[in-house]
């Protein structure tokens, strides 16, 4: 080549470069046209082996000439660089930018299922006077379940069709009774103990559920009398219905309390006047009640001369359903949420 025809090259080659740098869309695109233009093997470098071809007199200055077509490309491969990077990280920042004012995303929390916020509530308010839990197992022996409480082999609550029997000593236990059974044999009095759980009976419809809870409660102590249960189920519905509801004690019978009562207090949903959920009586039901059976205390150990004592269960699904009015125990069961997010 001869040396104007290096020159020229050389000059649109710079042209060329200067124009594709400007147009590189981004760095990365620039750095290749820097390889292209300015590396090793780039168009530059080829032209300069031109070079070594003149004559000794062109040399130096054509030399010359590529230092300076060089630089000027550096420069503007730099310029085009700290330009794109700008952009670059500006458009980055953009793309990440949080905007803390959006709503965040919902934290799904859990709640108690009501069940347990009942137990809880009973739990905490007759623990203000005296009462501690107390558990037993949920497959009882005969002997726990009917026997000590003085229910004989013949009581109907014995039949098939109400207890599942796991063998011919043992059963689910149809009651939370029991527990009174096994805290009079070993703990020594006075005692005042609350045992809640989940009993079993074959029973299944709107009202019944083969596997439902209640919650026990026993105070055994000196010269205790009927009007220290009433004093103390008055103290409890108030407190956790609320006041105002009247209660009342029916006469019943349980085989393991004598005398016997069946704990009603006026629908809370309707205040008494008669409504679905009460059936149009205007009392609602929550368990039973009594003086413990002198039999029952004398089976668990204790001298029912020096000892006497007071127990009551009751429903923990018919509490439940009473204060926050709901019209089926199945829903206890289900796990269905729109049911259960309600008790957050
Ligand atoms: N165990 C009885 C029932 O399941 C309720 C009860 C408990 C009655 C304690 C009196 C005393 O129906």
């Amino acid at each position: 080549m001869e040396k104007s025809e290096i020159v020229q090259s050389a000059k649109s080659i710079e042209k060329q470069a200067i124009t594709e740098f400007s147009n590189a869309p981004s760095s990365r695109d620039l750095y290749d046209l820097k390889v292209k233009y300015l590396g090793k093997q780039g168009a530059l470098s080829m032209l300069m082996r031109e070079l070594g071809k003149l004559g000794a007199g062109d040399r130096p200055a054509v030399g010359q000439m590529f230092n300076e077509v060089k630089n000027r490309l550096e420069d503007a491969y730099a310029r085009r660089e700290t330009e794109l990077k700008t952009q670059e990280v500006n458009a980055a920042i953009e793309r990440e930018k949080l905007d803390l004012t959006l709503p965040g995303p919902k934290i799904a929390s859990g709640a108690a299922h009501p069940i347990s916020l009942v137990i809880s509530q009973i739990v905490e308010i007759l623990g203000r006077i005296g009462y501690s839990v107390r558990q037993g197992p949920l497959i009882e022996s005969d002997r726990h379940n009917f026997t000590a409480l003085n229910i004989p082999e013949d009581h109907p609550s014995r039949d098939l069709q109400d207890t599942f029997y796991i063998d011919d000593r043992h059963v689910l236990r149809t009651h939370t009774s029991p527990v009174q059974v096994r805290t009079m044999e070993n703990e020594k009095p006075p005692l005042r103990i609350l045992a809640p759980g989940s009993v079993f009976r074959c029973d299944s419809d709107a009202s019944h559920s083969p596997n439902f809870h209640q919650i026990e409660g026993l105070l055994i102590d000196q010269k205790v009398s009927m009007a220290d249960l009433r004093g103390t189920i008055s103290y409890f519905v108030d407190e956790f219905f609320g006041p105002g509801l009247k209660k009342r004690f029916r006469p019943s019978f349980f085989p393991f309390t004598e005398p016997s009562a069946e704990v009603d207090c006026s629908c809370p949903i309707c205040r008494g006047k008669g409504c679905r959920m009460c059936k149009q009586s205007g009392w609602i039901e929550i368990g039973g009640s009594g003086l413990v059976n002198p039999k029952v205390i004398q089976a668990c150990g204790l001298n029912p001369d020096e000892w006497q004592g007071f127990a009551f269960g009751f429903g923990v699904e018919r509490m439940a359903i009473i204060k926050y009015a709901v019209d089926d125990i199945r829903l206890f069961s289900e796990n269905d949420l729109r049911f259960l997010e309600q008790f957050q």
